[in-house]
């Protein structure tokens, strides 16, 4: 039982008084204590939500630690085991405690605390979170915690074994948890600091609200010692009857075999491993149909490897440029879209669940949508999965957003980490056309170095996708001129602008004219203009629906005079949450570009861009 863990707080004076800091040591019987650390960095499990798990989700005791007690003491120096005062402290210890998890308020896992709890609402810094459950291990298994994601850095214990540390707001991770576990009753303790960081990535001024916490889904993983960890299946660019790609393997031995099954098809095809783990995938399944927004296939594929395997619903479609044109599966496209943030329609929030998921994607269907940016950074995989299934096609980004730190070394390891783990966990999904690396970046030589590094390592791990990012356009009197450098290294430029609404007036919007200087596809990333929903007023009465709406009129004569526009993801679906925007009565705390209010209510502009769309009057590519 649990009694092999002794509580040994250990007490300080300070300042003449005591101050009980407790550098918990968990005397654990000598076994366990000599077993290995485990604090090992996260790894990414491509397609780990589809594995089987054994949820965490549900509530989770927690404490806010502003001064993050938890961790260090009073001469901020650092306890390797942080918190764990799960097990009660028993009657007579010698030190009274300064906390119990046990006694503590509960916070419902997924989501962020922000809007959980009143007195949480601009709470950053740091949370602890503890969870007991139970555990019976299996010989011959591994297990790890899979964290869909955790804003902004986390730390991990199980039973007082520190198991991972993490950064990144909007990736999924998991770590080996199974030299920690116990048999029967185990109990594991986190803690979220979501505050902001010059040196952060994003960096500490973002336009959206820094919800904080274990904001997607937790849950325990079992797998075989020799387990599928990455994996990626494609269709081939040059022959579109071949689906191409590789399994790896962790802790295999060179010549395994992996087997690759798709039942509907009754197409089956094996490989063997090589010495660096990976087996390459290549055959020709009879009959395959092609993902599109037109007709979404989906197959569930299965993937084997000893005793290990595991299904993923998988369509195949190729996504190219031909010089200015956008080609999915070899045709021209327009990418009539929208761009949406993780902001949970109704109730507010970190969007996590297929029920978020399937609002925000449906309406962006209904308003005649084949594609969406999900900004600013990697959405949950039920966002994911729910565009697949609806044929949308997805700009997915990793958040290097505005002025991050491009001269500092760390700051690059962080946003290529983050790119890592988007780009291994979604990189089966179909309706993931386009890896953006950056919004809104500010010009120069340390940025642009940053970025095209970025870019290069993401066509490394992935040549099957585009690359874009939003970039910043200037320009005169009546002219954008979009030659930013970093467009070199970009196979489709994104670019923001706000005509009629940081600058000019909505019927000034017609007599732009664009000069671009990359023969590749442009897409209007963003454009936009804020409206209160309900409030109404004249087409020139700023916050009102008739203004937005008619922004979005002079929008769409100026966009078709653009030659090489390939899409659109105007700014944005859904009204969000933003520290920046507190305009009283109209904003109150919501950037409201939205064609949405946070409510659902529908504003004029949403018909004006679902006719544009409906009637394919925008965009030169049908
Ligand atoms: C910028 C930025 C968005 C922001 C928007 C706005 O272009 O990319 O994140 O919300 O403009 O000003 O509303």
């Amino acid at each position: 039982m649990r009694n092999l863990m002794k509580l040994v707080a250990s007490a300080v004076a300070c300042l003449g008084f005591t101050t009980l800091f407790a550098a918990t040591a968990l005397a654990q019987s000598p076994a366990t204590e000599q077993a290995s650390p485990t604090n090992k960095a996260p790894i990414v499990l491509t397609g780990g939500d589809e594995r089987p798990a054994m949820s965490l989700n549900g509530d989770w005791h927690s404490i806010p630690d502003p001064y993050f007690g938890g961790l260090y003491d009073f001469h901020k120096h650092e306890s390797k085991r942080g918190w764990f005062m799960n097990a009660k402290a028993k009657p007579g210890d010698p030190f009274p405690l300064d906390y119990d998890f046990a006694q503590s308020p509960t916070l419902h896992v997924p989501g962020d605390w922000n809007t959980q709890i009143a007195e949480l609402f601009f709470y950053e810094g740091p949370m602890w979170y503890q969870k007991d459950f139970d555990y019976n291990l299996k010989p011959g298994t591994k297990v790890f915690l899979r964290v869909g994601a955790a804003n902004y850095k986390s730390i991990f214990w199980v039973n007082g074994k520190r198991i991972c540390d993490h950064t990144g707001g909007f990736t999924a991770f998991a770590c080996e948890v199974t030299p920690a576990l116990v048999p029967g009753h185990n109990f594991i303790v986190a803690v979220v600091d979501d505050t902001r960081h010059e040196d952060g990535v994003p960096t500490t001024k973002t336009d959206w609200f820094n919800y904080g916490g274990l904001t997607r889904e937790v849950g325990l993983i079992e797998v075989p010692d020799a387990f599928i960890d990455q994996f990626d299946l494609h269709l081939n660019r040059a022959d579109r009857s071949e689906v191409d790609g590789w399994v790896h393997v962790a802790n295999a031995k060179p010549g395994e075999a992996v087997e690759v099954s798709i039942a509907e098809l009754n197409a089956k095809t094996s490989a063997t491993l090589g010495a660096d783990g990976r087996a390459a995938i290549a055959f020709h399944p009879a009959g395959l149909k092609l993902w599109s927004p037109e007709s979404p296939k989906l197959y569930r594929v299965r993937l084997t490897a000893g005793a290990d395997s595991l299904q993923d619903e998988i369509g195949f479609r190729t996504i190219e440029v031909r010089g200015t044109e956008i080609l999915l599966n070899g045709s021209p496209v327009f990418l009539r879209g929208i761009s949406i943030h993780a902001e949970a329609p109704y109730r507010t929030g970190r969007a996590y669940s297929y029920k978020d998921a399937e609002t925000l994607l449906g309406w962006a269907k209904e308003l005649g949508c084949n594609y969406v940016r999900l900004a600013h950074y990697p959405h949950d995989e039920t966002m994911l999965h729910t565009a697949d299934r609806l044929g949308l096609m997805v700009w997915s980004e990793n958040p290097v957003y505005w002025a991050v730190q491009f001269d500092n070394p760390a700051v690059y390891a962080n946003a290529q980490n983050q790119l890592d783990e988007e780009i291994n966990t979604s990189r089966n999904h179909p309706s993931i056309i386009l890896w953006s690396m950056a919004n809104e970046t500010p010009i120069n030589d340390d940025r642009t170095k940053f970025i095209t590094a970025l870019a290069d390592h993401a066509r490394s791990i992935d040549p099957t996708r585009l690359i874009t990012a939003a970039l910043l356009v200037h320009g005169t009197d009546d002219t954008k001129i979009v030659d930013d450098p970093l467009g070199a290294a970009l196979d489709v430029i994104g670019t923001n602008e706000y005509i009629g609404w940081y600058e000019r007036h909505p019927e000034d919007i017609d007599k732009f004219t664009w000069k671009i200087a990359y023969d590749k596809p442009v897409i209007m990333s963003e454009f936009g203009a804020g409206a209160k929903a309900g409030l109404h007023g004249g087409p020139d009465d700023r916050w009102t629906e008739e203004y937005q709406a008619n922004v979005y009129q002079h929008q769409m004569v100026m966009l078709n005079k653009i030659p090489q526009l390939r899409g659109m993801s105007p700014w944005v679906l859904m009204d969000f949450r933003s520290p920046v925007r507190v305009l009283p009565g109209i904003q109150d705390g919501f950037n409201r570009k939205g064609l949405i209010s946070d409510q659902g209510q529908k504003k004029e502009a949403f018909y004006v861009l679902q006719k544009a769309y409906v009637d394919k009057t925008v965009g030169k590519a049908q």
